[in-house]
Parts: C-alpha cells; sequence; structure tokens
C-alpha cells in the first residue's frame, strides 16, 4: 500500500475533561445488523469467535454502481479496478465478477486469487513497486496490464517480451503474448514519493520502448496521489493528457487511458461532528496521555466518493472544459482503482469484551480488553488510531440510556503494553461488561485485516459475508486470502 502522508487532524494537547465522542456515519446493512439482528451477533461471536469481520457484499456492488453513474453521467469511457489490497474477503472479488469491473493487484498471490474469482486476466491491473519476475510473468501471460515503476521494471518486461534489447532479435519464450503496460508517473508534488517515473523517466522509458512498438503494447499512464486534493488529481490527469498526446505522435497509436489510482476519499462521520471532535481533542483523552503525531485520517470528509469523483470530472480545465469533456474529445479511457472507497459501509468489525477494568489515576477511566488484538483494526502503518465511535452492545440487554458517561479505553489481548485497539477513551452511556462485544462501523477498507497476525498463536478468524432480504440476514464464511 502506498504510504498515505493524507492530510491529517492535528491532535492538540489542550485539556479538557469532557471526552469528546465521534458518531459514525452507519450504512444501512451495519443498521439492519445492528437494530433488527442483534441476536445473530452475538450468536455469531459464540459459534465463530471474536473479532468477528462482517462484510456486506450487497453494499459493495452499490458502491460500484455508484461510480459507474458518475462514469456514465460524464459519458466517459471507463474501467474499474478493484484495489483488492484493500480488504481480502473473496466475496468482495467475486462482487467485481459479477459487476464486470476488474481487479487491482499488487502481489502475485493477489492475481492468483482474483483470476480464482472468475476475473479475467485482461481485467486485472497489476500495480506496485518493482515487482517480482515471477509476477510480470504470469501478468503478461494472463493478458493483464502492467503499471511500470522504474526503467529497471521496463528492462524486465523487455527480457520477458523475449526481446533481446537493441538487436531486436527473438528469445525462445517470444511465445509469450504481448505485454500491456502503463507507466507510472510520479507527478512533482509527489517528489518525496518511491513511486513512478518523473517527467525526465517518461522520456526515457518512451525512447526506450519505442524500439519496441510492435512487441510491447503501450496502453497509456497511471498515478496514485496520497491525499484526498481533487484539484491536484485533476491537474496531474490534465497533466498526462498532454503525455498521451505526445505518445501517440510518435507511433504510440494503443496509448488511450490514463489510470488515476485511489484516493477517493470517505467519509465516516459528518463533516460538523468530525470539526468539534478535533476542537475538544486533548492527550489526556487517551490512555497514557498517548500522541498521534502524524495525526489522523480525515474521517469528517465533506464528499463521500461519488460525489469526489463528480467533482473531479467536472474540474475545468485551462481551455475551459471540464475534465471529463477533454477526456472524451481526445478519445481517452478512464481508468480508476478505487479500494477505500469501494468498501464504504460495506463491513464491520465484532471484538467481545473479555474483562474490564478500572485505571485509577485521578480522573478515573475503564480499560475493557477484547478477545483479539489491535492488528485486527489497523491503522499502524501510519502510526494513528481508527477514530469513529463502535457501538457497545450489552449481553444481557441493558437499556443503554443513562446519565453517566464511563470513559473506556480498549485493549487487545496480547503482552504488549501498546496493543491497544483504542487508546482514546470512548465515552460510554453504559459501563462495558465482560460478553458484551463492541461494533466497530465502517471497517471494511483497509482497517480490517491488512496487519492481522497469528500472534501468540491465535488463530485468524474467518471473515462472515452477510445478505440482507426484507426480513432475514443470510450469511455463510468468507475466506481470509
Ligand atoms: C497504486 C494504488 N492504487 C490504488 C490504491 C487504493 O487507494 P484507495 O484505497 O485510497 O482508493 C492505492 C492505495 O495505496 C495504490 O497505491
Amino acid at each position: 500500500m502506498t504510504a498515505q502522508q493524507e492530510p491529517r487532524a492535528q491532535q492538540s494537547l489542550s485539556p479538557s475533561l469532557a471526552y469528546p465522542d465521534l458518531p459514525a456515519l452507519e450504512g444501512k446493512y451495519t443498521r439492519l445488523l445492528k437494530l433488527r439482528h442483534p441476536g445473530k451477533i452475538f450468536e455469531l461471536v459464540k459459534g465463530i469467535g471474536s473479532p468477528l469481520h462482517c462484510v456486506f457484499p450487497q453494499q459493495f456492488s452499490e458502491n460500484i454502481a455508484g461510480i459507474q453513474a458518475v462514469l456514465n453521467k460524464h459519458q466517459l469511457n471507463a474501467n474499474i479496478f478493484f484495489a483488492k489490497k484493500a480488504n481480502k474477503a473473496h466475496s468482495f472479488a467475486r462482487a467485481c465478477r459479477e459487476a464486470r469491473i476488474g481487479i487491482d493487484v499488487a502481489s502475485k498471490q493477489e492475481l492468483e486469487l482474483a483470476l480464482a474469482a472468475g476475473i479475467r486476466g485482461d481485467c486485472i491491473g497489476v500495480s506496485g513497486p518493482q515487482k517480482e519476475m515471477a509476477l510480470l510473468q504470469l501478468a503478461i501471460f494472463q493478458g493483464a496490464q502492467i503499471a511500470i515503476d522504474s526503467i529497471e521494471e521496463l528492462h524486465n518486461i523487455i527480457s520477458l517480451a523475449g526481446m533481446d534489447e537493441g538487436s531486436n532479435v527473438d528469445l525462445p519464450h517470444a511465445r509469450l503474448p504481448k505485454p500491456k503496460i502503463s507507466l507510472r508517473f510520479q507527478p512533482a508534488c509527489e517528489t518525496n514519493s518511491r513511486f513512478g517515473l518523473t517527467g525526465a523517466q517518461l522520456s526515457a522509458a518512451l525512447n526506450l520502448l519505442q524500439a519496441y512498438q510492435q512487441r510491447i503494447t503501450l496502453v497509456g499512464f497511471s498515478f496514485h496521489l496520497s491525499g484526498y486534493d481533487i484539484p491536484r488529481r485533476s491537474a496531474v490527469t490534465h497533466e498526462l493528457v498532454t503525455w498521451i498526446i505526445a505518445a501517440r505522435e510518435r507511433g504510440f497509436s494503443s496509448c488511450n487511458q490514463i489510470n488515476i489510482g485511489g484516493g477517493l476519499p470517505v467519509k465516516y462521520t459528518s463533516t460538523d461532528n468530525w470539526m468539534q471532535f478535533q476542537n475538544s481533542l486533548a492527550a489526556e483523552h487517551f490512555h497514557r496521555a498517548q500522541i498521534f503525531r502524524d495525526g489522523f485520517y480525515p474521517y469528517g470528509n465533506e464528499l463521500h466518493p461519488s460525489a469526489a469523483l463528480d467533482l473531479f470530472l467536472s474540474t475545468p480545465t485551462s481551455s475551459h472544459y471540464s475534465l471529463a469533456q477533454q477526456l472524451r474529445e481526445n478519445q481517452i479511457q478512464l481508468a480508476l482503482e478505487p479500494g477505500r472507497a469501494l468498501l464504504d459501509q460495506a463491513g464491520v468489525s465484532i471484538f467481545n469484551i473479555q474483562g474490564v477494568k478500572l485505571i485509577d489515576t485521578g480522573h478515573h477511566y475503564w480499560i475493557a480488553t477484547v478477545a483479539g488484538m489491535s492488528f485486527s483494526l489497523s491503522e499502524q502503518w501510519f502510526g494513528s488510531e481508527f477514530l469513529p465511535s463502535p457501538s457497545l452492545l450489552k449481553n444481557n440487554g441493558d437499556d443503554l440510556a443513562s446519565p453517566h458517561i464511563f470513559p473506556t479505553a480498549i485493549a487487545g489481548s496480547s503482552c504488549l503494553e501498546c496493543d491497544m485497539v483504542s487508546w482514546r477513551k470512548i465515552p460510554f452511556t453504559a459501563r462495558p461488561a465482560i460478553n458484551d462485544v463492541l461494533v466497530y462501523p465502517n471497517t471494511a477498507g483497509y482497517q480490517m485485516d491488512s496487519n492481522e497476525s497469528c500472534f501468540h498463536s491465535l488463530p485468524i478468524i474467518p471473515k462472515v459475508a452477510m445478505w440482507f432480504d426484507d426480513h432475514e440476514v443470510h450469511w455463510q464464511l468468507d475466506s481470509n486470502l
């Protein structure tokens, strides 16, 4: 996954005694599960274990339809590749096949799993840096599109394409299909990124490719930006239109695609809640006054993914067209690799509480230790934590309405001091107790399974895929692969 230096809210150090809450927006399947089928939650946790990730493929399919509706509105020829790294559930890969969209993979194993889910090789995009030869070979064999990350990788493609560089002599494995590649651009606004080719390197790559036009298909250019800045993303796309026109003039006649990567923002809470929350946040609202120097994901993004895509495509370019118009007029296909956006509201993570203890350090609070570890609610790679508040479901059906607040941090069950699922003291309105469960909202995008591990020899619990009809919830075990 790209190291995302997203615009993160800074944690204030100003003291405050009130414990701010961050109520999450909840999608309809989360609400159905919690409100109509709470018994199913306890039954599944008891039968399968904790933590339990529930995924909602219906929501995922609706999210695909939402993105497709925007692309249709702008009359664009477009290709969607679901960024598989964002969630391993097989049911999402199968939903991609049903919706006839592609998958973006970054390892040989992900490529194999996408194929196993029934995705055709030519609907698969391969991204990631300096890819291993076995991955490149399989990708070429399956007709997948490969995003070239460096000149060195381009040399590898040339050798796999069966060409002896410079002499145009076929090598024995020349019977592999023609590799289909895009060149990944490293825009000037991302100079500290370790991914992609700078403008000068793009020119060098085109020079190198010139001799292999008959044996390698250049489908276009790609990029991925950290953060959610729409004007920045539009400006880079606009820049790549110029590169496409220049490449076509040099004879690369199939150079037709701009792949804008991922980065459609997800809204986890209302913008107002987010602003208020940030303004009142202080170090003592966290267990051990934990500080997250890199800040947090911008949970209160103003736009939902489809609205952000619409705004991106409507951006006026210097020629006063919208970006979408510019793409249409130049017969450029748009490709996108949404991960988080397609998973918006497509799953929840459930933890069973194993025990609760009082911490008495002046302002007393509680620590609820759950069955599971913080690897199952990941923000570790960003030195951060997942902030939207979980719901507490009482095992004994107790009413949650209480005039009291029970600030509770959530600990993992490992022996490590830093294994905290939520360092933040969440202001529950009931006292958490053994065998109550916590339902963390909207965790399908990266939170669930990016960092899960078998530490302490604990098993990784399988996911449960759920489908809802008017009356029932149906479920089946999903794989963790
Ligand atoms: C190349 C590439 N494409 C797509 C994605 C998915 O991004 P997102 O989940 O923000 O949509 C990433 C994320 O790191 C990426 O690096």
